[in-house]
């Protein structure tokens, strides 16, 4: 592993991240106990965000897999290619996070399969070692990885869940939208409208949140309020602005649109 790899891993500029309550406090502590952190909220709560800016605190790189259903074992511990020259291994980014002593991040776990997931199991004990059963090679993790995971929960039926051994190997946090006034300085920042437009934001959410179970799977994320924030900062007009982030990516029911759209008529 050459030096110029694990630069490719480093978060050089620190992410914005507004603490919502201990949460940093919490990682810190488990990382340097180094115990696997499990992170559960809602798409677009600002669990990515958290882990950009803890490797950023912690100075440490970051690699990041995004899991899906038809990720192998292989996917995440490495695999032999055909080259050229023959067959030449190449670890897969578990097995690089291991080596560099990286925080791994993997998102949304539970849609990889849970014979994928059992790789991660030696690697959040005390063993910390990661087998290479292909290659005949018992990994020892550096001192300074870390294995953080993300999960949805609620998401998924109950044939997708993690296996109670998989789970009780993280600490957890739990993640959820900000309250409003912290939400509306992150749309804030992020976007780059004023605190008004911001607060007006954040309030047509906590509305389309209180529907969530009555119609509408998911409330509206952080991230779109900040999709929204852009498109004002952008100059065009909140309502058309809010419709296209706010309202049609949430729903194709026609009443529910309806609803928010007057919602958000509310305040724009
Ligand atoms: N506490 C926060 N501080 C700064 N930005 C935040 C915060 N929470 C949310 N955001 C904003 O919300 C956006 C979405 O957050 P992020 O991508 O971290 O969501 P996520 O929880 O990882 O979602 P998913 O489960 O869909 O991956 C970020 O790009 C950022 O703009
Ligand atoms: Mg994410």
């Amino acid at each position: 592993m050459t030096e110029h790899d694990v630069d490719q891993y480093r978060v050089t500029e620190a992410p914005y991240y507004r603490p919502v309550t201990d949460e940093v406090d919490l990682y810190e502590a488990a990382y340097q106990a180094r115990m696997p952190v499990m992170l559960k909220g809602p798409t677009g709560c600002g669990k990515s965000r958290f882990v950009e800016y803890m490797a950023w605190k912690l100075g440490r790189p970051l690699v990041t897999v995004a899991c899906n259903e038809d990720m192998t074992a292989a996917d995440l511990v490495g695999r032999y290619l055909l080259d050229a020259n023959g067959t030449r291994w190449q670890d897969g980014p578990l097995t690089t996070a291991a080596r560099i002593g990286a925080i791994c991040y993997l998102d949304e776990v539970v849609e990889a399969r849970q014979d994928t997931t059992v790789v991660i199991h030696p690697l959040t004990d005390h063993r910390r070692t990661l087998p290479l059963e292909k290659k005949g090679e018992l990994v020892h993790a550096h001192s300074d990885f870390h294995l953080v995971i993300s999960y949805n929960p609620g998401y998924q039926s109950l044939m997708k869940d993690l296996k109670q051994s998989t789970k009780q190997r993280f600490g957890a946090l739990d993640f959820d939208y900000p309250e409003a006034a912290a939400e509306a300085e992150i749309v804030a920042h992020e976007s780059g409208v004023d605190s008004d437009v911001a607060d007006k934001l954040v309030q047509i959410a906590h509305r389309a949140r209180n529907l969530k179970g009555h119609g509408l799977d998911e409330g509206i994320s952080t991230r779109l309020l900040v999709y929204a924030g852009n498109l004002i900062a952008k100059g065009i007009e909140p309502r058309s602005a809010c419709t296209m982030s706010l309202v049609r990516p949430l729903t194709d029911d026609p009443d529910m649109r309806e609803t928010l759209d007057q919602a958000v008529a509310t305040y724009f």
